[in-house]
């Protein structure tokens, strides 16, 4: 057994004890979509794994000791971080998989804290996190089949249409819009405009 794999082993064992087991295998599922969008898109496999097992890590944490973290490692957070309390977990298990893990790999830790929101400028594995997110085999709602599809097909595409899901579900469901998500999307947009071709 390499030491990296040694290592996905550990991840793995403490992701199930600290999340439910409803969310443990939606972790799971974003793992398989993950690691297949890797192999197909050409980005490193153990990273997109890595990625995938700690994505959620903080997700079932409370708010209270997510408040106490925050607080404690002096993370300093946007204004909309501070109210939308369910983006915050991405930024929270990124730091959590540096001090319980040893990660340092910059685009694993990125890949772990732009899910929630996108960022301007995503890299290909925070690309394929973001979206594998969506398109997990336990994931059930109207726009997933098209979203497969198009992961399928190309992979900016699909991340451009879920960043875009986003929006309009952020919207209609009067939620406050993280400015990161607007700002990827139309990055996105200008650097390749035929993406509005979908
Ligand atoms: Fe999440
Ligand atoms: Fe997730």
């Amino acid at each position: 057994m390499t030491d990296q794999s040694k290592l996905i082993d550990r991840i793995r064992k403490e992701v199930e004890k600290k999340t439910t087991p409803k969310r443990y295998q939606h972790i799971q599922g974003v793992v398989q979509s993950a690691v297949w969008l890797a192999k197909k898109y050409g980005a490193n496999e153990q990273s997109a794994e890595i990625a995938a097992l700690l994505h959620d890590y903080a997700k079932n944490d409370s708010r209270q000791t997510l408040n106490h973290f925050i607080k404690d490692h002096n993370l300093q957070l946007d204004p909309i971080l501070q109210h939308a309390h369910q983006l915050i977990h991405g930024k929270v298990a990124a730091v959590m998989a540096e001090r319980d893990f040893g990660i340092t790999d910059q685009e694993i830790l990125l890949a772990i804290e732009s899910h929630t929101t996108g960022r301007p400028g995503m890299s290909k594995l925070e690309q394929i996190i973001y979206l594998a997110d969506f398109i997990e085999p336990e994931r059930d709602y109207a726009a997933v089949h098209h979203l497969r599809k198009l992961a399928e097909e190309d992979l900016e595409k699909a991340v451009f249409t879920a960043l875009n899901n986003t929006m309009i579900y952020v919207l209609r469901t009067k939620k406050l819009l993280h400015p990161s998500t607007l700002e990827c999307r139309n990055q996105m947009l200008m650097e390749n405009p035929s993406l509005a071709e979908i």
